[in-house]
């Protein structure tokens, strides 16, 4: 939620601070702005509501030089988007601008405090009081931005990465985080800051993940500085980002969320690499075979995580449940981190989340480490936020996701998962042998069964368009299939805002049915696996009678609901357990035809953000 890019340097800021915002919109595109120190000595802000075209757009006829600047695209919690609560903000005096990502808790105490030391507010947000409570501290205190940003944030309750920017002084940003991400770019007698590497990557690899409770100081003339807020400092660490340019760009894809669709194959192929080998029947994951005497002993397993990354958990669940007879839970992390869960010195934790930095996942994380329990992580983003709080865990390697409808992070997290599973298996050796590698060999086939899979997006493309007309859409599955039904609905209902619902397909009897009639399009995930097919038959029989519209995924050479159903979309055969990989697919495929059909704007569906680091 809410994207900070920065720059200092000897180049142009503006072009830079707009690109880098671009790569940013992703976590939130309700407004932007940008605030420069301008050749002439002037702290220029310029912001307004909309997209960050809308900035460029606004900016055409303003001054917009200057070598040092910092700038902000808006998810917006506290306050309506308006060019008022756009950021930067500035200070009473002028002198200061100030960008933030996250929120300020006590922000109404701070406020009235300085209300009453004759200071006034522009905006809605908690943010301004932030850049407010700078100013006063510097003129009280008589003190440097670096030293006063210091002393600010010892008073501040909640997460914030901040960059704040100062009129009398082009030479340096001050920049801080706490909960939420903040990485800096070293160039060569120029530095960058972020939300994420995608701005920065561009200019440099070498970066810095700022941690949390740290001020940095940005100047033109030395190293960077990092301090606490006791103001001792600290030592850093540069890493060499393994990200490429290419990995952020459409690739001649109309859309982001179409290219990651079609990237499936490749992500996979990336997630098993070095950890799969089928030759000999091995599964590798180190973080298992690390902590290899917490898995075997493991009494419980519970997953946290949070809207498409639970749906990935609950396939888990399956799988782990299945494969390696442990007990698993799946936990929806805002609930969890609440409730005062039960917790034993021997469950351990994993926590899933694509991009690695959702506040109620790492709250979760949290809470479980506060226990003594073991926390495991299955993430995206290397260096965010999640992985670098649990004590072990499996990157899913899915390379950056910009749309902001999840897809490929959805299947490499299955991917990463059903690893797991089997590592899993193979060291309580739960799983007969000749099973085993028949899973192995299954699991590995997979990336060319998506090829395969990915050849329906013209079929589907046409008859996509017949179902605009829908308000609203059932999403039907049973066993590992039942999650996948409800990854389609939520697909369906974020980039399209048609309304959609996914059930287990036997629980349609238990209410559900009642919206069927002739209008209603039902999408059933229909494999002909062995143990569930003879039932969705009859559901499939139970919908048809009702005169609901059956869009059936079906096992390629299945007559008998090929009969049935109004449409029907061939999937390649594979083990049931990973049924899941394939049959996602048309349903991520559908979400985005019906959506580009209905003019949606895809890759930034209206009120969501890619990273939600607000509760
Ligand atoms: C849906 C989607 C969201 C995320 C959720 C968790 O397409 O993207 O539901 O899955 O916000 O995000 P992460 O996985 O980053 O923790």
């Amino acid at each position: 939620m809410c994207g900070i890019v920065g720059y200092i340097g000897a180049r142009d800021a503006y072009p830079i601070l707009i690109k880098g915002l671009k790569r940013l919109e992703y976590r939130g595109y309700d407004s932007a702005g940008l605030a420069l120190v301008t050749n002439s000595d002037q702290l220029a802000v310029y912001k307004t509501k909309g997209k960050v075209a809308d900035l460029e757009h606004y900016v055409l006829d303003k001054d917009i030089t200057g070598s040092m600047g910092i700038a902000h695209t808006r998810w917006a919690t506290h306050g309506e988007p308006s060019d008022a609560n756009a950021h930067p903000h500035y200070s009473q005096s002028g002198h200061l601008a100030l960008i933030h990502n996250g929120i300020i808790e006590n922000y109404p105490v701070l406020k009235e405090n300085l209300v009453q030391n004759g200071y006034t507010f522009r905006s809605n947000t908690d943010t301004e009081v932030l850049v407010q409570l700078i100013e006063y501290i510097m003129f009280t205190h008589g003190i440097d931005l670096f030293h006063a940003v210091q002393l600010s944030l010892t008073q501040v309750v909640g997460a914030y990465a901040i960059a704040v920017i100062e009129r009398n002084n082009p030479n340096a940003i001050v920049a801080a985080r706490k909960s939420s991400p903040l990485v800096i770019g070293i160039g060569e007698g120029e530095y960058f800051l972020g939300s994420d590497a995608s701005p920065i990557i561009e200019y440099t690899k070498k970066v810095v993940y700022v941690n949390d409770d740290e001020v940095v100081c940005l100047r033109r003339d030395r190293e960077p500085q990092f301090y606490n807020l006791n103001r001792v400092e600290k030592s850093h660490r540069i890493i060499e980002l393994e990200m490429t340019l290419s990995q952020l760009e459409k690739g001649g894809y109309p859309h982001f969320m179409l290219k990651e669709i079609f990237e499936q194959p490749h992500t996979i192929r990336e997630c098993m690499r070095g950890r799969v080998n089928v030759e000999h029947n091995s599964i590798t994951l180190s973080g298992i075979i690390d902590n290899r005497e917490r898995f075997l002993k493991a009494r419980r397993i519970i997953i946290v995580a949070c809207g498409t990354s639970w749906h990935a958990g609950l396939i888990g669940k399956y799988l782990i449940e299945s494969f390696a007879r442990v007990p698993v839970e799946v936990e929806y992390a805002s609930e969890f981190r609440y409730r005062n869960p039960v917790l034993y010195d021997d469950d351990i934790v994993v926590a899933i989340s694509q991009s690695g930095e959702t506040a109620d996942t790492l709250a979760a994380v949290e809470l479980a480490r506060s226990r003594n329990v073991f926390v495991y992580g299955v993430c995206n983003v290397v260096g965010s936020s999640i992985p670098r709080r649990t004590h072990s865990g499996s990157y899913t390697h899915a390379g950056p996701e910009i749309g902001v409808a999840s897809t490929k992070a959805f299947t490499a997290q299955v991917t990463v998962l059903a690893l797991m599973a089997l590592c899993m298996a193979r060291e309580r050796k739960t799983l007969p042998q000749p099973e085993f590698e028949h899973l192995v060999a299954g699991l590995a086939a997979i990336p060319a069964k998506m090829e395969e899979t990915l050849q329906v997006s013209d079929f589907i493309k046409k008859f996509s368009c017949i179902f605009t007309y829908a308000h609203n859409f059932i999403y039907l599955g049973r066993g590992y299939n039942f999650p996948v039904a409800l990854e389609g609905a939520l697909k369906l209902k974020e980039i399209s805002y048609i309304h959609a619902e996914g059930y287990p397909a036997a629980e349609m009897k238990h209410g559900p049915i009642a919206l069927i009639d002739q209008e209603m399009p039902v999408v059933v995930v229909a494999p002909n696996n062995k143990s569930m097919y003879e039932k969705v038959v009859s559901n499939i029989h139970e919908i048809k009678a009702r005169k609901g519209r059956v869009v059936a995924i079906i096992t390629r050479g299945d007559t008998v609901i090929k009969e049935m159903a109004d449409y029907f979309i061939e999937i390649p055969p594979a083990e049931e357990c990973f049924v899941p990989l394939l049959a996602v697919i048309p349903l991520q495929l559908m979400a985005y035809h019906i959506a580009i059909v209905k003019d949606r704007n895809v890759d930034q569906p209206r009120n969501l953000a890619k990273s939600v680091t607000v509760e």
